[in-house]
């Protein structure tokens, strides 16, 4: 087998590819289920799951197989024709979230911009409110929404969005002034450091948004597809939004993404108001469905609940100030430098990830087992 040189490619990627990236020191060639290996054929137990992406494990069979067949049959012809792969995806999104229809794109971030779009369709108005620590991905519509100032300040003038803190009813209620046209929340915070919020705080948000006609968006791109222990993070609290944002997850590791909306909304957009060429297209829709049916029949979102709360009451060996998550999402608090901490686990074969100092997130694959959870915790505690 042909080993590719580490070093070397370091050295070519640093001339060849825009340097917008910090990464850790690791080639990776393969993976199935939790594990990664990497160019020198050393396992990895990967509880990063390519940032929350991985649901269904590496290289899913079921996805793998759904994928060569689509492939030898139809890849791409636009939208300028019909596909079936396209409408049967949809009508299954429809029935997970209870939406009525979807706008099919590539991205997280492309589902927010769609939703901004579609915000301005439905009630003429552009302004947004959105939470502090709130990330919803880096294009220029979906920045206005990001909260961390290092993102934005450098790509002013950006469209019009007010910070809100997240998690406080008061602060949303003085934000949300008659000429917002919508609120964008996730229903659980992940790239802050994984923060949960009050029911309360997300019932009061639909509200607002009722009394106030804005619309209420909930951007569900890392919370979508079984990673907190439901389908969908809004079951935690039965909020329905006008507007849901997913990607990640949903194709098994290939990349789409869809903006979701629900009453008036899923009738705003009109005949010629956004597109894009690649979106829905037969291969990346057979592989979302395939995915769909993985976590359904290896009852993966159930799984998720039960792992997340052994992973929680594992986790509490390590004495951390604060454990925070719902399912397979999960962040800890630690008094020690994190970005040390996920260096020395990697040398130690496990893949975490720090969203802060003193924080790090764990998201796993949904089909971890509690061996692969007590070997990640043990790690962690060599490592501190
Ligand atoms: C909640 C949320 N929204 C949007 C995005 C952006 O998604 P993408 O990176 O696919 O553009 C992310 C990515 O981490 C996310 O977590």
């Amino acid at each position: 087998m042909h080993m590719t040189d580490k070093t070397d490619l370091k050295k070519r990627e640093s001339r060849a590819i825009f340097q917008t990236y910090g990464r850790q020191d690791l080639l990776l060639v393969r993976g199935r289920k939790a594990r990664v290996w990497d160019s020198e054929g050393k396992e990895y137990l990967d509880f990063v799951a390519g940032i929350a992406v991985n649901n269904v494990g590496h290289c899913h069979p079921t996805v793998v197989e759904a994928v060569k067949n689509q492939a030898e049959r139809l890849i791409h012809t636009s939208n300028l024709y019909y596909t079936e792969n396209q409408v049967l995806l949809a009508e299954e999104l429809k029935g997970l979230t209870g939406m009525d229809r979807a706008y099919f794109c590539n991205s997280g971030a492309e589902s927010v911009e769609a939703a901004i779009k579609l915000v301005r369709r439905a009630t003429g108005k552009s302004k947004i409110v959105a939470a502090e620590r709130a990330f919803h991905g880096r294009t220029l519509g979906a920045l206005c929404a990001t909260y961390k100032s290092a993102y934005r300040e450098p790509f002013r003038p950006l469209l019009e969005a007010t910070f809100a803190p997240y998690n406080d009813i008061e602060a949303l209620k003085t934000a949300t002034t008659p000429d917002i046209g919508a609120v964008i929340l996730e229903p659980v915070q992940g790239e802050a450091g994984v923060y949960v919020p009050d029911v309360e705080f997300l019932r009061a948000a639909r509200e607002i948004c009722d009394d106030r006609d804005a619309l209420l968006i909930f951007d569900e791109v890392q919370t979508g597809f079984g990673r907190t222990g439901r389908w969908f993070g809004k079951e935690h609290s039965g909020v329905m939004p006008d507007i849901m944002t997913l990607a990640k997850a949903m194709a098994g590791g290939l990349p789409i993404g869809a903006m979701l909306a629900a009453g008036p909304a899923a009738e705003a957009f009109v005949k010629g108001d956004h597109g894009s060429t690649f979106a829905g297209g037969p291969l990346i829709c057979a592989a979302a469905l395939a995915t769909i049916r993985v976590i359904r029949d290896e009852s993966l979102v159930e799984r998720s609940e039960e792992m997340g709360a052994y992973l929680k009451s594992q986790l509490k060996k390590l004495e951390p100030q604060d454990i925070r998550g719902l399912g397979l999402m999960v962040g800890v608090d630690l008094s020690c430098d994190c970005k040390t901490l996920v260096e020395k686990a990697l040398q130690k074969g496990v893949l975490i990830n720090s969203t802060g100092e003193h924080t790090i997130r764990l998201i796993p694959p949904l089909v971890v087992g509690k061996d692969d959870i007590d070997k990640v915790v043990s790690v962690i505690a060599e490592s501190l």
